[in-house]
């Protein structure tokens, strides 16, 4: 048997729920039992009632599965798939930081640890960011943690003043407006999209910023043919099978490559996804303080997407 039968049989045996996030290879992608976004991922996870989740993502996501299911077993394949992100921002720094910034509520990104969860008001993700800072008043004065420049396109957009952590995507932010300014010359029909971790002078080209499911969606409905993508390669299998007869053109993060990879989401393989599965193990443990404080700003995220029909 192969890993996919193996997967899908011990899927069932096991009475297990494969979530997986659209940066995963093609193969795991579609053996999934849903692929999503972070925020979609999150409200599956918040759904679920099954023995085990197998997070075929990265860390953090797997660590928000835990939080919203304490009892459940969530093992997510390689225990190394972190998140720059998330690494960016060590608990003592940020809460110095913090107590630098009394009278602020802090609103963080999700790709953070459980650790800075616990001293944040209010998750967001990119699919609901803008919405989220939006639900506080003009007035309230906001740490934003820990992507820099997700916090500037929303300061940009909201017309807000969020004071934000010096945080970035390694994947995201070093993709350059020479590069996408090339590929714009030489595809001149093509629309540009981009997701809201690239840097400012990158956002500024895009005709579209969103999340990975907002940039999904947007190439479905669009009446264009051909889209330069800004974002890691793992969303183009989900693009190539919503619109087969539409081009996607890969930002390259440097030129002695076509792709954009993060290292972290492509630690996890059908292999490991099987072994994991099997033996569940690595498994995702956190301490039930940390739980019992970190999940509230989730579940304040989530009740807020509820609110406001996003999700
Ligand atoms: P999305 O929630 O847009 O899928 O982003 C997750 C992520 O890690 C992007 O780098
Ligand atoms: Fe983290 Fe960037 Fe990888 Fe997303 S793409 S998991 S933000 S390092």
């Amino acid at each position: 048997m192969n890993y996919k039968d193996k997967i899908i049989k011990l899927k069932k045996e096991k009475n297990a729920l494969l979530l997986a996030h659209y940066y995963q290879v093609p193969e795991i992608q579609d053996i999934a039992d849903y692929v999503g976004d972070s925020l979609g991922l999150a409200q599956k996870a918040a759904e679920a009632d099954v023995d085990m989740i197998v997070f075929a993502g990265v860390h953090f996501m797997a660590e928000t599965a835990k939080m919203l299911n304490p009892d459940t077993l969530v093992v997510l394949p390689d225990l190394e798939a972190g998140c720059s992100l998330a690494d960016s921002c060590p608990l003592d720094d940020f809460r110095d930081f913090v107590s630098k910034h009394p009278d602020h509520i802090v609103i963080s990104y999700i790709n953070t640890t459980a650790d800075i969860k616990t001293v944040t008001d209010v998750v967001c993700t990119s699919g609901n960011a803008v919405q989220i800072v939006e639900s506080f008043p003009k007035e309230q004065k906001i740490i934003f943690a820990p992507d820099k420049n997700l916090g500037a396109y929303i300061n940009n957009i909201t017309g807000r003043n969020m004071v934000l952590w010096n945080g970035t995507c390694e994947v995201h932010d070093i993709l350059t407006t020479e590069a996408i300014i090339g590929m714009k010359e030489e595809n001149p029909e093509a629309c540009l999209i981009a997701h809201p971790e690239c840097n400012a002078a990158v956002l500024e080209l895009a005709d579209y910023v969103g999340s990975t499911t907002g940039m999904l969606n947007f190439t479905e409905k669009s009446e264009k043919r051909k889209f330069i993508v800004a974002t890691e390669t793992g969303i183009l299998h989900q693009m190539k099978k919503r619109s087969p007869r539409k081009e996607f053109l890969v930002v390259p993060s440097d030129e002695t490559c076509s792709c954009n990879d993060c290292p972290y989401m492509k630690l996890n393989t059908m292999e490991k996804l099987y072994l994991a599965l099997k033996n569940g193990t690595p498994e995702i443990k956190l301490r039930d303080e940390i739980v019992q404080q970190a999940r509230k700003p989730i579940e304040r995220m989530l009740e807020i997407s509820k609110k406001l029909k996003l999700i």
